[in-house]
């Protein structure tokens, strides 16, 4: 089984790629072999790397993201992606809107994936500080480990 998942949010340097990384790692040994992506609703910052605070929030968890580079959603993601997850209700209305009549992908919000935070957002770290990257990390590293078993159910 092969799984694959896109993350969204708005720049894709933030809050997508530590999702993408919590959930690469999460599932290395896992007999899942997952495809997992990230992309970002805006395109400012497409071609970039992820914020170095996120890629310093990454490594002290023992996740290299440097190599990681934003990009916008485009149409073929709705057909290339099982699960498509939005890491807030922004993001998550913008891929509706977006979201092709041929799609195949999931929606679903981040935090509907840990119990009692349904509904919720992950808060955007962008203007924040280091230990907002660190509650970033947190909240994609618990949603990751509900969102493993919840693959591995099938
Ligand atoms: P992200 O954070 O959506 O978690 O990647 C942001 C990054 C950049 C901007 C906004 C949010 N921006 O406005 O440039």
């Amino acid at each position: 089984m092969n799984p694959s998942i896109l993350f969204v949010c708005l720049g894709n340097i933030c809050r997508s790629p530590l999702a993408e990384a919590a959930l690469r790692q999460e599932c290395m040994d896992s007999t899942l072999n997952i495809i997992v992506d990230s992309a970002g609703t805006g395109d400012w910052h497409a071609g970039q790397p992820p914020d170095e605070r996120a890629q310093a929030v990454a490594a002290q968890n023992g996740v290299d993201i440097g190599h990681l580079r934003a990009r916008q959603v485009k149409a073929s993601d709705f057909r290339d992606f099982d699960h498509i997850i939005a890491l807030d209700n922004q993001n998550l209305r913008d891929l509706k809107a977006l979201r092709p009549a041929m799609a195949v992908s999931q929606l679903s919000l981040l935090f509907d994936h840990v119990a009692g935070r349904a509904g919720e957002d992950v808060a955007d770290p962008y203007y924040g500080a280091a230990r907002d990257f660190e509650q970033t990390w947190a909240e994609v590293s618990e949603a990751a480990r509900n969102i493993r078993k919840w693959l591995e159910a099938g």
